[in-house]
Order: C-alpha cells, then sequence, then structure tokens
C-alpha cells in the first residue's frame, strides 16, 4: 500500500512529467487551496503531477506534499521528479479512501489543504490496453489499480442482466439502460465480449444515431465508477480529508461529471450544518455539525481560453470549502 516516502534536498528543474496531462484551472485551484505556504498538503490524485508540482513551486522549504494514487505508473512517474524541489514529499501507491489510515501512518494528525482532482488523467484514457475509451481498440480493463481484481471483461461476460442493467441506469445515468442490458447479455451468448470495441459496436447497434456518442460515454463511465468503486471512494475520502484538516485548511474538489459532483454537494451540505432529516420529520434527529464553510456557492468553471487550450477541461466543477472548527466523525 504504502509506496515511497522522501525526503529532497536539491531543488533542479532537469526531469519532468512522461506522462500526458494538462492539469485543470491550476491558477484557481492554488488559490483556494494554499493557505500556509509552510504546511502540509495532501495531493489525493497524482495523476501527472500537474496540481503536485504547482504546489511544490509555491511551497516553502519547510512545505510538505503527500501525494496519493490508484496508479502505480502515477507514483513512479512523480517520483522521478523528486529532486526538483526542496519540500518533503511523501508518496503513496493506495487509495484516497484510505487516506485516515494513510496520514496515521506517517504520523500526520492534521493537514492544511487535500485536493481532489477526480475522474481519469489522459494518459490512462488515451492508453488502448487500459480499456477506458470507447474510441481505441482495447482489452475490457478500466482498473485504475491493477492489483485490483475485477475488470469490465468480467462485468460485462458474467454480470446477470439486472444488475448490469441497474449499474448502467445509476452510475451512467444512461436512458437506454435496459436495451444496453439486453442486448450485451444477448450479444454474449455467440461467446465472450473482450474488447471496447466490440462492447461499443453492441451499444452503437441499439441505440438511435444521434445519441451514439453521448449512450457510449455513459455506459463506458458507468463500467469505470463501478469497476473502481469511485463514489465511495470519494464519501469516505472526503469524509478523511474533513476530519483531518486544520481549522482554517481547505479541501478543493474539481469533477467531472453530475455523479460525482452531487456527492460533494451533498457531503458539504451535511458538514456545513445543513439538516439532513426528511422535510416531514417535526424535529432534527440527524445532528449534523457546522464544522465546514463552502467558499463558493456555484461551481468554478474553466475559463474559455483555458477549454480551447484544453478541451478535456470543459466539463470540470471546482468546489471549495473551509474547515470552520475541530469537528468532524472523528
Ligand atoms: C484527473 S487525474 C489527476 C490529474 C492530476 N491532478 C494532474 O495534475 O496530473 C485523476 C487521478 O486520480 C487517480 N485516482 C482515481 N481514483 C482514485 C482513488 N480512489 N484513489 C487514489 N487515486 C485515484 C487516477 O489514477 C488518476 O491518476
Amino acid at each position: 500500500m504504502v509506496m515511497t516516502t522522501s525526503l529532497c534536498t536539491s531543488p533542479s528543474m532537469e526531469s519532468h512529467s512522461i506522462l500526458a496531462h494538462m492539469p485543470v484551472m491550476v491558477k484557481e485551484t492554488m488559490g483556494y487551496l494554499l493557505t500556509d505556504l509552510s504546511g502540509i498538503y495532501v495531493d489525493c490524485t497524482l495523476g501527472a503531477g500537474g496540481h503536485a508540482a504547482a504546489i511544490l513551486q509555491s511551497l516553502n522549504p519547510e512545505g510538505e506534499l503527500i501525494g496519493i494514487d490508484r496508479d502505480q505508473l502515477a507514483i513512479a512517474n512523480f517520483q522521478r521528479q523528486l529532486k526538483r524541489w526542496p519540500s518533503r514529499v511523501i508518496l503513496l501507491h493506495s487509495r484516497y479512501a484510505l487516506l485516515g489510515e494513510l496520514l496515521q501512518s506517517q504520523d500526520i494528525g492534521q493537514v492544511d489543504g487535500v485536493l481532489f482532482d477526480l475522474g481519469l488523467a489522459s494518459f490512462q484514457i488515451d492508453e488502448p490496453e487500459r480499456g477506458f475509451s470507447y474510441l481505441r481498440d482495447g482489452p475490457l480493463d478500466m482498473r485504475l489499480d491493477s492489483n485490483q481484481k475485477i475488470t469490465a471483461e468480467f462485468v460485462i461476460n458474467d454480470y446477470d442482466e439486472r444488475t448490469l442493467a441497474a449499474l448502467i441506469r445509476d452510475y451512467g445515468e444512461e436512458r437506454h439502460w435496459r436495451r444496453v442490458a439486453r442486448a450485451i447479455v444477448r450479444a454474449r451468448k455467440d461467446g465472450p465480449i473482450e474488447s471496447t470495441l466490440q462492447l461499443a459496436d453492441i451499444i452503437a447497434g441499439i441505440i438511435p444515431k444521434p445519441q451514439v456518442i453521448k449512450s457510449l460515454s455513459r455506459c463506458f463511465q458507468a463500467l469505470r465508477v463501478h469497476i473502481n468503486q469511485e463514489l465511495d471512494e470519494l464519501r469516505a475520502g472526503l469524509d478523511a480529508a474533513v476530519n483531518y484538516l486544520k481549522p482554517g485548511g481547505r479541501v478543493v474538489v474539481i469533477c467531472y461529471q453530475s455523479l460525482e459532483d452531487k456527492v460533494v454537494k451533498e457531503l458539504f451540505a451535511r458538514y456545513s450544518g445543513i439538516c439532513q432529516c426528511p422535510k416531514d420529520l417535526p424535529q432534527c434527529t440527524c445532528g449534523v455539525q457546522k464544522v465546514l464553510r463552502v467558499l463558493n456557492r456555484r461551481a468554478i468553471q474553466p475559463t474559455a481560453k483555458e477549454i480551447e487550450a484544453n478541451p478535456r477541461a470543459r466539463s470540470a466543477r471546482l468546489r471549495v470549502a473551509q474547515k470552520i472548527s475541530s469537528g468532524g466523525t472523528r
């Protein structure tokens, strides 16, 4: 689980990320995240290291960064760049749902800021062998960590129709969820479905032409969210972030799809003390505490200029909240 701990003392600029990914809303993220330049920050989604590099460029030598990623490639890539910065950097190959345990394992009690830049990095989407893209032929994999057991191939070929349909509905918000599940089950009677393009053809075959691209992206999203348990990860990761933030510390989340954004809004509302009881209950029983203050009522979006330079940024939504008291569930 824990990969690398490294204390770097010789700053140099010679090495850079070899993984492709353009970090999104870097200026906005740094502006909100960094409240103390000698503080401790966690990048829960290291990816190609763009945000992590920006954090380290801003921090004083006494500052500290903990970088987490589920993908071993991301950790190995950033490991190669560590000489660039004088600050202490700890790299952990793990899941951010385990943030609390990870911080405890490093004897860290409180942090100044936590960043979640959700979704996938370009180097993951664009690699056919990872199986994330319906545009590139590759095995049906979709695991962020190759140690995970369940692959997309297993889900597509072994889940019953009902379970498949439910996950396409719940994690893809695809309106043709029933028909897609039925088509998959029918197609696999002729032999296993093994590749991304094979699956894309089956889905495209039953969706009205103008809706094909949207449906493909929703169905592939549904599989990925399920396989990597992305929404449960996010809930657990955010809970831990809130618990480990110092009063005054901030959590910044960048979402790329509505299901993630909904989880963030709900959790921020709960930690802001907004009662979660059903409306018809005469008295509050949920016992919410006000431990966070949401700093932006409306999600921050990339500028038109950023989207022009990086079209993958177009769906990004940034939300930020600040810890206002030492409460939480810890
Ligand atoms: C959008 S990318 C982050 C890009 C990064 N901010 C950068 O500047 O390059 C999302 C990253 O989160 C990682 N990830 C997704 N779910 C995770 C989880 N539950 N725990 C840890 N890392 C996760 C992915 O492997 C991917 O590298």
